[in-house]
């Protein structure tokens, strides 16, 4: 019997190749959408495991894609992350985080595949608002949104989007907070931080590919009418310092950190978005303590 497929972009990231495997081991045949400069060292050892589809940036190739790889859904993780933008960025921002998913839609459209899980983020709601983007990459994100919708009135899609909160876990190569306190439990170097007063919401990197299946089990049961979003959040956020003081009971490890040797960001998120909808049938099984562990 032919493996049932699965399309994937962001594959080469740290959470799409966390649920590259998840899928795998589920026993589906996992396609990916990368470009011809992508890393691959996320997804070494996966060999013949993963089917590979290099995107010529056009909307005819990414068509050719979904055709080729004929999916049973598509999963869209792949964006661009910038916390804070300068001129430069703009292009590629739109790039990455608006054209190249408008085409991923249009091709799903074309190939009639009508099932989609779609990543956003919390940091599309500043101060809990509906409309706030954080920042210009959130901004893109809500302006996604907004074409998704289009796709799922226009071509009877099924769809959810996974506002996610912050993530972590292990071989995460990302310059995300854990691995500053890694490098400087490691080296005992003064690490310069803000106040450490803004609450972070971690979530473990397995319950966040769990919210990924349970989405998918949600669409393939049916229970999706249109488009459906809800927030992957911890429900446990800690001040900065607190969540340092927790690394540092955990590894053992003081950590010298300079608090308030930096300044907040502009539209620092001190309190992250909580009117988000919960998604069925998912909680968050891995704690802050637990979660650091295994990432030591
Ligand atoms: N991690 C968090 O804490 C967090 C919080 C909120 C939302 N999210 C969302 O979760 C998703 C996954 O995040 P992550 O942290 O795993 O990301 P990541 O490690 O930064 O990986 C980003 C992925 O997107 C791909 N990508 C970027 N631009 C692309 C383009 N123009 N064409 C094709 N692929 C492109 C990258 O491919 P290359 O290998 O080619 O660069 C890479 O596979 C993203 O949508 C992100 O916005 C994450």
């Amino acid at each position: 019997m032919t493996q049932r497929a699965i399309l994937l972009t962001g594959a080469t990231g740290f959470i799409g190749s966390h649920l590259v495997r998840r899928l795998i081991g589920d026993g589906w045949r996992v396609h990916v959408v990368v470009r011809a400069e992508s890393s691959r060292v996320l997804l070494d050892g996966l060999g013949d495991d993963v089917c590979f589809h290099v995107h010529d940036g056009t909307t005819e190739g990414m068509i050719k894609i979904v055709k080729d790889a004929a999916p049973v859904a598509v999963f869209h993780l792949a964006s661009l992350f910038l916390a804070q933008h300068t001129a430069g960025d703009v292009t590629r921002l739109m790039r990455s985080n608006v054209e190249f998913p408008a085409q991923l839609l249009e091709a799903m459209a074309v190939n009639d595949v009508r099932m989609l899980i779609n990543t956003g983020t919390s940091w599309q709601h500043f101060r809990n608002l509906e409309y706030n983007p954080v920042c210009l990459y959130a901004a893109t994100k809500q302006a996604f949104d907004a074409i998704l919708r289009f796709y799922v009135d226009n071509n009877a899609f099924k769809a959810i989007t996974l506002k996610l909160f912050d993530t972590y876990g292990p071989g995460d190569p990302r310059p995300k907070l854990v691995n500053l306190f890694q490098r400087a439990a490691v080296s005992g170097a003064a690490l310069a931080m803000s106040p450490g007063e803004q609450l972070i919401d971690l979530v473990y990197i397995d319950d966040v590919v769990d919210a990924f299946m349970v989405a998918f089990a949600r669409l393939q049961a049916g229970l999706v009418e249109a488009l459906e979003e809800y927030g992957i959040s911890s429900e446990a956020p800690l001040p900065l310092k607190e969540v340092a003081a927790t690394y540092a009971r955990v590894s053992a490890c003081p950590l010298n950190i300079d608090w308030g040797a930096r300044a907040y960001r502009p539209r620092e998120v001190m309190q992250p978005w909580t009117a988000f909808e919960r998604l069925p049938g998912w909680h968050p099984k891995v704690d802050l303590a637990s979660g650091f562990a295994r990432c030591l």
